[in-house]
């Protein structure tokens, strides 16, 4: 096993990829603490730990790394997750609240997030963090402003961080998903347009491998980036995209 008796907080863990990130993580035998909104319906048991908790609010995000540390006596990385779409909108009809609010969940909770970890991570001179960001970042579609925005500023934060931490022990990576089948995919659809259409004629078409990205794909990206495999990669953003980068 991969992550055997390792501890991570992952977040956004009732979305399509954190679901299926949870369950590898176990798989792999780590212990997870698993944040959300709402983690109604997930059971607690000796290797999972639920925690409903917005990733915004500095308390809630203070509470979950005191609870997972209270509770398995380490935390050896983060994976974040959590993130929230943008429906295409024209840069002259995106009202400001829209933007804040797109910035403060995929933006400003890695900051309070990998902020919370960082002395638990110190203090044991070794850790891992994964932000989860976007292909679009790198390759943008139109009407997505505020969203790409959010996640180049994820990526620029991990980056910043992988360099301020390193001599600390601790990687800081990031994963950029392409179009994934998750409902999320539904969401960054403009006002107007049929959502299976689009998936279909836009985000599938774009895909140079030929599907959408599943997510599956990208938990095993996450397990791989938190894993000993990757003990000397730092700074490093993995396009799990199918070549929509290219
Ligand atoms: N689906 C795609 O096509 C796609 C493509 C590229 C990047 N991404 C990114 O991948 C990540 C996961 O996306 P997904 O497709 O699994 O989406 P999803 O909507 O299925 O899951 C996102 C999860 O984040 C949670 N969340 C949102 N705000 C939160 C908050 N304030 N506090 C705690 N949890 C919160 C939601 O409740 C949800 O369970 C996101 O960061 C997203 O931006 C998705």
């Amino acid at each position: 096993m991969r992550l055997h008796n390792e501890v991570f907080v992952i977040t956004g863990a009732q979305g399509g990829m954190g679901k299926e990130t949870v369950k590898r993580f176990l798989e792999e035998g780590a212990y997870v603490c698993a944040v959300d909104l709402n983690m109604g319906g997930v059971e607690k048991t000796d290797r999972l730990l639920p925690i409903a908790a917005d990733v915004t609010k500095e308390e809630d995000v203070a509470k979950v790394f005191s609870k997972v540390y209270e509770t398995f006596g380490y935390i050896n990385g983060l994976v974040n997750i959590a993130g929230i779409a943008q429906p295409a909108t024209p840069i002259e009809e995106v009202k400001l609240e829209d933007w804040e609010k797109i910035m403060r969940v995929n933006t400003t909770a890695l900051f309070l997030t990998c902020r919370e970890v960082t002395p638990y991570l110190k203090k044991q001179k070794e850790g891992v963090i994964v932000n989860v960001a976007s292909i679009s970042m790198v390759r943008p579609r139109p009407g997505l402003n505020a969203y790409i925005a959010s996640k180049g500023a994820a990526v620029s934060l991990s980056q910043a961080l992988a360099i301020e931490l390193a001599e600390y022990g601790i990687r800081v990576n990031v994963v950029n998903p392409g179009p994934a089948d998750t409902n999320m995919l539904g969401q960054f659809t403009s006002k107007n347009a049929d959502v299976e259409t689009t998936k279909e004629t836009i985000f599938k078409k774009s895909v140079p491998l030929g599907r959408l990205i599943q997510p599956i794909d990208i938990a095993h990206s996450l397990v791989y980036l938190c894993s000993k495999e990757a003990a000397i990669v730092t700074g490093a953003v993995l396009h799990v995209d199918g070549g929509r980068g290219i």
